[in-house]
């Protein structure tokens, strides 16, 4: 197996390397990958069982693809549930709200997150007719969740993540924008249904109509501007909410006949229809580079295996649900994607902000995306489209059979870059020197690996102590020019190139791309509401943002707190 980092081996013992009943890990970290590589090749027919198992855990050990957190934990274990990303359906009556949360604790104990639309419930205020009371409203019902996610996060392999979204014109939604300000709500990420009428609303300077869910009764009005602003307002002050173009999504959807999108997952880089799951997996991008240039044949041939990869897990998955054994098995979604990004500009010497790595961006990606179309098309042909392919978009717009509804998705990698030793998703570096709280225990020290290098083939080994003391390298006395631009942190990126990076990869991307986009401490509300505008100019999917400094603890942000 290739070298693992240290921070890398501290987080395999603490979390994935199985234990025995008294708690001592008793397995190492090539017999986990040959765990996994096994379980997920037993999708395959007997004969070639071995041959996949032994490509599978040659990929996953030279740490060129690697699928979601949960499927290296969980495969091949008793009631192995695989996949990183679930989407609960939420109605309007108390049974229905505690019964998705029922389903949530059993995803959470797996390993899995949740993202639940609260759009259906009627609002703070609202009659209950069965009692006579008066409903309590969706923020309050995230509360219940939020505690019972604290509550049970001790017994499951991680803590679990959520993420709730409310639709725009919900009457509480002002309520909804806020609640993250205070404390509370910890183990929620929460994102606004932005539809594109709201844009335009609000460029209009039109007012905005609250809506009762249940009636379609106006409840009351905004002004539209007023909306984005408040929303603009809270992300700047705590990083939250982000905002899911909801239309943008559904236009999206490939099988709009089995559902329509309501919700994302915790991280937001997945739109899925009620009771739908999805395992992600990434290729390591930076393990893809040869003598000064994209090892174009290296990397297609991965992203093959990996989709042949995610597609075996959907059938050795052990489903939580028969609701979502049932959706996920009809749409067979997978989302495979790119991790590593930032290293492979620095390796071939390209600034994260130059035109160059917007149009490599496109490149990669695009080329990602055709090779991952092409397996999952070859993988029809021997085992047959997926089962809501005849009714589907795809199908309607005249596309081959495809063994998988959607085939690709960013993720953020959060622990996956850190076990793979590479930057994260399609992040920018997050800093070139930076202590990692692992865990909630030990201080980690990270350093870029090719900083040190850098500098001393520019001359400047002298600025090295320097770097390492700011933790980036733009700005420093004594770094040259050309090492400063290379090397481009999260903060020393503007935020409008920022969105530009993520718009360029979801060109190419079936599901959405996982992005924060950074903004300095000294950012303004007006700085939120302009990289808001250009997401949305741009053909994004959403949008999370966060300024430096904003919010003390992170939840989801760094691999630091999983
Ligand atoms: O790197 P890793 O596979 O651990 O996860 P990620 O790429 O950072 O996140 C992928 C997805 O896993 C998220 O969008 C969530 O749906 C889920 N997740 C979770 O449920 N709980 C966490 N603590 C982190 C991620």
């Amino acid at each position: 197996m290739r070298s693992l980092s240290e921070n890398a081996r501290h987080v395999l013992e603490r979390r994935y390397l199985l234990r025995d009943e008294s708690g001592a890990v008793v397995e190492t970290p090539e017999a986990l990958v040959r765990r996994v590589a096994r379980a997920v090749a037993a999708a395959e027919p007997p004969a070639e069982r071995g041959a996949w198992a032994e490509r599978f855990e040659a990929r996953l050990s030279a740490l060129e693809f690697l699928p979601n957190s949960p499927t290296l934990m969980n495969a091949g274990r008793p009631h192995g549930q695989l996949a990183a990303c679930f989407v609960l359906p939420v109605d309007d009556d108390l049974a229905a709200i505690f019964d998705a949360l029922k389903w949530a604790a059993l995803i959470h104990q797996s390993g899995g997150g949740t993202g639940f639309s609260f759009s259906r419930l009627r609002p703070r205020g609202d009659v209950v007719k069965t009692t006579h009371g008066v409903a309590s409203g969706p923020v309050s019902f995230m509360r219940v969740y939020d505690a019972a996610t604290e509550i049970i996060k001790q017994g499951g392999v991680r803590r679990g993540a959520n993420m709730a979204v409310l639709a725009a014109d919900h009457p509480d939604v002002l309520e909804f924008v806020d609640a993250k300000r205070g404390p509370g709500l910890e183990n929620f990420n929460v994102s606004v249904a932005a539809p594109d009428a709201l844009f335009r609303a609000a460029d209009a300077g039109a007012p905005w109509a609250l809506r009762h869910p249940r009636t379609g009764a106006l409840v009351r009005t905004l002004d539209a501007r007023t909306l984005l602003d408040r929303i603009a307002l809270a992300a700047w002050e705590s990083g939250e909410p982000g905002l899911v173009f909801l239309d943008r999504v559904e236009a999206a959807n490939p099988t709009p006949d089995l559902g329509r999108f309501e919700a994302v997952n915790p991280c937001g880089e997945q739109p899925l229809l009620p009771f739908e799951a999805c395992t992600l997996g990434s290729v390591n991008l930076s393990r893809f580079v040869r003598g000064g240039a994209v090892d174009w044949d290296g990397l297609a041939g991965c992203v093959r295996d990996g989709v042949r990869f995610l597609d075996d897990v959907l059938d050795v998955n052990v489903w939580p649900l028969p609701q979502i054994a049932d959706v996920s098995g009809r749409n067979r979604k997978i989302g495979l994607g790119v991790m590593g990004w930032a290293d492979l500009l620095v390796a071939l010497g390209i600034p994260y902000d130059a035109p160059e790595a917007l149009a490599l961006a496109g490149e990669v990606a695009g080329f990602v995306q055709r090779e991952a179309h092409a397996a999952s098309e070859a993988l029809a042909a021997v085992r047959g489209a997926f089962p809501g392919f005849a009714t589907s978009a795809l199908a309607r717009a005249g596309a081959a059979p495809r063994r998988n509804a959607t085939v690709t998705t960013i993720a953020p990698t959060g622990t996956l870059a850190l076990i793979a030793g590479c930057s994260s998703g399609v992040e920018p570096l997050f800093a070139l020197a930076y202590v990692r709280r692992a865990l909630g225990d030990a201080e980690l020290r990270e350093e870029h690996p090719a900083v040190a290098h850098a500098l001393r083939a520019a001359g400047a080994d002298a600025a090295l102590p320097a770097v390492r003391g700011a933790g980036r390298a733009r700005g420093i006395d004594g770094v040259p020019e050309a090492v400063q631009r290379v090397f481009a942190t999260a903060y020393d990126v503007a935020p409008e190139a920022h969105v530009r990076m993520q718009a360029a990869f979801q060109r190419h991307v079936d599901n959405g791309v996982s992005k924060t986009i950074n903004l300095p401490r000294e950012a303004t509300v007006g700085d939120v509401a302009r990289a808001y505008a250009l997401a949305f100019e741009l053909g994004c999917k959403g949008i999370t943002v966060y300024r430096d400094g904003s919010r003390e603890r992170q939840v989801l942000t760094s691999g630091a707190t999983r």
